[in-house]
């Protein structure tokens, strides 16, 4: 008995401990954690053969792939189509006039100033969007962060591999 209640106790200290640390560790973290405004399914919509430019409208284009506008989602949303309720919340942002802002995950530091062209890699590279960003289209719900890494290493490895300018003004500017 006695002992028991000790157990009891040492386990919730170790909890607390626990709880402590985490809130710690992910108060740290930028407040890109966060949640997105509808809890999108990459797979279930990639796996219906949608292509990737759809949502990430000037990926092949542009430098920017862009996140989508609530607009994008209603082409196909704008009447019910599941008991999903995150579907529901599609209409419900439109009848509110309010915007989806998602929260960015793959960002390079702006203090680096460095060059990205989405258009340069993957319509004249032909690199394929997971060498980069990883799984995402098997993704059931959004991550809450990057699932790869961007560093200078990322891509200066990957430049020496292919026989890519290395020099620091071609992507420092
Ligand atoms: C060679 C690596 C690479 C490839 C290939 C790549 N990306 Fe990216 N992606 C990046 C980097 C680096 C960033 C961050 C850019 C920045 O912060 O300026 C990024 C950012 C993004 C973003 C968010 C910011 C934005 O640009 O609007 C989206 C969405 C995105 N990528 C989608 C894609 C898709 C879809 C594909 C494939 C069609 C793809 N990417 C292929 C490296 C890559
Ligand atoms: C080109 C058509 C199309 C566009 C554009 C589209 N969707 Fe969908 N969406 C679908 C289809 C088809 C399904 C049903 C998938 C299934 O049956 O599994 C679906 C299902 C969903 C679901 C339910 C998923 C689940 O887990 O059951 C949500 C939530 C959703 N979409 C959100 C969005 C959001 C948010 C956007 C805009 C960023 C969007 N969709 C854009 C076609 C589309
Ligand atoms: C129907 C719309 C839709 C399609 C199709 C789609 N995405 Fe997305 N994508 C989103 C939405 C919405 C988000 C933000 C929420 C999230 O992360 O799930 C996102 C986020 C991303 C991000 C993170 C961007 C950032 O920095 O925040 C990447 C990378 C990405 N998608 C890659 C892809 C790739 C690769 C494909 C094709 C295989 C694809 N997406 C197809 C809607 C879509
Ligand atoms: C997986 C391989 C890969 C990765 C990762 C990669 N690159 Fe590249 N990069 C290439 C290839 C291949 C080209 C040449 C594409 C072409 O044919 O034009 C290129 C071209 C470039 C160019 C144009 C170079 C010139 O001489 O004009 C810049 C700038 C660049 N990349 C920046 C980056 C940055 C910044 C990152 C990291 C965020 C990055 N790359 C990550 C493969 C990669
Ligand atoms: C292929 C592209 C590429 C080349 C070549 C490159 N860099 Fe970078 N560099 C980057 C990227 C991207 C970052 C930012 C990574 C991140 O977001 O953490 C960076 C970050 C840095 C930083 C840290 C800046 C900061 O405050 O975050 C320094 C310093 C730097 N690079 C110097 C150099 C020098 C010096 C060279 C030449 C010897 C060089 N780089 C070549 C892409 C490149």
């Amino acid at each position: 008995m006695q002992s028991g209640v000790m157990r009891t106790m040492r386990m919730s200290g170790l909890l607390l401990l626990a709880v402590t640390v985490s809130v710690l560790l992910l108060g740290n973290r930028p407040a890109v954690a966060g949640e997105q405004p509808i809890a999108f399914n990459h797979k279930a919509h990639v796996s219906k053969g949608l292509d990737c430019a759809i949502c990430h409208r000037y990926v092949r284009e542009q430098a920017f792939a862009t996140l989508p506008t609530l607009q994008t989602c209603l082409m196909c949303h704008s009447a019910k189509m599941s008991d999903n309720p995150e579907e529901a919340k599609i209409r419900e942002f439109a009848k509110r006039g309010e915007a989806l802002r998602w929260q960015r995950l793959y960002a390079l530091s702006p203090d680096a100033a460095a060059y990205f062209s989405h258009r340069r890699h993957v319509t004249f590279g032909n690199i394929a969007c997971a060498t980069c960003h990883g799984p995402m289209a098997e993704r059931t719900t959004p991550p809450t962060r990057a699932l790869v890494r961007f560093d200078m290493d990322f891509c200066v490895n990957c430049h020496q591999q292919k026989k890519v300018s290395t020099a620091c003004v071609a992507c420092h500017r």
